[in-house]
């Protein structure tokens, strides 16, 4: 079988800080094999979240969601590996906590289709796109 080794932007976002699930979700990734290539505390601003999140600006679920994601420190990563970002969007499970796949990181430990804990890039297009925004000189 065929393998590419890709980045994905991953954040763990400001209730996995609150809540004290920065070191499970990070160890989950870890024992996975992916590789930390950076790893930044951030607080988003409201300027990061509109570009962040552009596809959604227009969204009914947007306004909670922007002052969720500004409202404390998020955890902003690069991770790498095979196919890392199927593997990864796998380990975080479906958007809505509630019905994530138990197992998975939303699965186990959120009851929220907003405060879901880890945002991960979907897409080769949009890793390419949220690691310039994030870390640029990467
Ligand atoms: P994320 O993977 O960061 O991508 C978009 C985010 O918007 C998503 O995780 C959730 O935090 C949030 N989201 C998506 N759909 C909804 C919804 N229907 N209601 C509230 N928040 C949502």
């Amino acid at each position: 079988m065929s393998s590419t080794t890709e980045r994905s932007l991953v954040l763990i976002k400001p209730d996995g800080l609150r809540r004290g699930l920065a070191g499970e979700i990070l160890a989950r990734f870890e024992r996975k094999g992916l590789v930390i290539e950076a790893l930044e505390m951030r607080v988003m601003d409201a300027a990061l979240a509109d570009q962040h999140y552009a596809e959604h600006v227009a969204k009914a679920f947007y306004p909670p969601l922007k002052e969720f994601m500004t409202s404390g420190p998020l955890l902003a990563l690069v991770l790498s590996g095979d196919d890392v970002i199927e593997v990864i969007r796998a380990m975080i499970g479906s958007t809505d906590g509630r019905k994530a796949a138990a197992g998975t990181i939303r699965g186990d430990f959120s009851l929220s289709n907003r405060e879901n804990l880890v945002h991960a890039s979907d897409s080769p297009a949009s890793a390419e796109r949220e690691l310039a925004l994030w870390f640029p000189k990467i």
